[in-house]
């Protein structure tokens, strides 16, 4: 929908006109997948797909949430109610749980306030849809309260939101992406320091191509936060034999050495994903800094089978998506990308194989598993942001 639409539904759904208009976007990740939880790298870049809030203050002191594409359209919650999730998952929850962030260093609420959310990121494929909607959330109450915070801080107001009011125990990539996204530019993130540095990714003849898997698998909270856990326990093991801040900080060499001391199978996989996705990472970015991109596409690739084989967070549609790239020429790698299950794959494509590879890997895709994928051509858009 174009900004002016927004504003007359705004119009027609409150009875005034909005104040103040603001976008953040979605986000796909290159590489570095299941890392930032452990301390690593990743290196995602924001889209041009996102979402809208629009704003206006009331007089009532409450908090009007509504959206135009989520079911449960509408929510009001009193200004002494914001301290809590609302019952039943609630969409408002995120950027709930990001305005009760705001009290917390200095700034309370003092006026109601009427919103609009609008949203064209594919809800569900592991685009970040909600970081999208926590940090718009974040940047508008930063300038409406004049709490003057910085991206980084609207990120982890995003990532509070999730850990407090949607109880997933995230990383920060997604909102860090979705804050600080530069057009045409990925983000080399240390999850640890939070020092970043603004990749450039225009790829002379070559496009990101994104997967959608339409697939009714979608990662639940229950298995990411499983996931979380299961590094947790990998790491306790280690630092029984030898002090260790996050599994992050082993090399491959020093994890094959006291690999055998993390007894439960399970979380010894986990571990070794981790281990290598994370020197994959900088090994990627290191080889894309150089313009080795047939390297970067091999490491994508191998990613992919690490987070299938050691991470399990793949499965038959993920797989299927990712393994007939593979095996079309002009594909330069292909991977799962966000947290897993369903969701998307990103793809690095030469253009003059785009078309092939849509009708093919659509196709096996199809007769496979009985769905429709869908396919985007990546851009790579700016972060938060005020429209008007
Ligand atoms: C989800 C989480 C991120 C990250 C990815 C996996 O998108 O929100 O923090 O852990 O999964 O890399």
């Amino acid at each position: 929908m174009k900004v002016q639409e927004l504003k007359d539904a705004f119009l027609a759904h409150y009875g005034k006109p909005a104040q103040k208009v603001y976008f953040s976007p979605g986000r796909v990740n290159l590489i570095g997948e299941h890392t930032d939880y452990n301390g690593g790298h990743v290196f995602p870049c924001a889209l041009t797909f996102g979402t809208h809030m629009l704003v206006a203050k009331n007089n009532d002191n409450v908090l009007r949430f509504h959206s135009l594409n989520l079911p449960d359209a509408s929510k009001e919650v009193s200004l002494a109610d914001a301290v809590k999730p609302q019952p039943g998952n609630h969409w408002c929850n995120y950027p709930l749980g990001v305005i009760a962030q705001f009290p917390k260093i200095g700034f309370e609420l003092k006026e109601g306030y009427d919103m609009l959310f609008w949203g064209n990121v594919p809800p569900g494929a592991g685009l970040s849809s909600s970081a999208a909607i926590e940090v718009v959330a974040a940047y508008a109450f930063s300038d409406l309260l004049g709490a003057g915070i910085t991206r980084t801080q609207m990120a982890q107001f995003g990532q509070a939101s999730e850990h407090e009011y949607a109880g997933v125990n995230c990383g920060i990539m997604d909102q860090f992406a979705s804050a600080w996204g530069k057009k045409d530019h990925a983000i080399y993130l240390n999850c640890d320091t939070l020092e970043f540095e603004h990749v450039p990714v225009k790829l002379e003849g070559i496009k990101v191509v994104i997967a959608n898997t339409h697939s009714p698998h979608k990662l639940d909270s229950g298995a990411y936060n499983d996931r979380v856990a299961q590094c947790h326990e990998a790491l306790a093991e280690i630092n029984k034999v030898r002090p260790l801040k996050q599994l992050a900080d082993l090399s491959e060499q020093e994890f094959h050495e006291i690999e055998n001391h993390i007894t439960d199978p399970v979380a010894h996989r986990r571990a070794r994903h981790v281990v290598t996705e994370c020197e994959r990472t900088k090994n990627a970015v290191e080889a894309h800094k150089r313009g080795d991109i047939q390297t970067f596409g091999k490491l994508m690739c191998q990613s992919h089978v690490s987070l299938r084989d050691d991470y399990e967070v793949t499965g038959l549609h993920l797989d299927t998506l990712a393994e007939e790239a593979w095996k079309i020429d002009g594909v330069i790698g292909s991977r799962m990308t966000g947290g897993g299950f369903g969701g998307c794959t990103v793809s690095l494509v030469k253009d003059e194989a785009i078309p092939t590879f849509i009708e093919k890997v659509g196709k096996a895709y199809e007769q496979k598993t009985g769905i429709k994928a869908d396919f985007y051509i990546a851009e790579i858009g700016d972060g938060a942001q005020t429209v008007e």
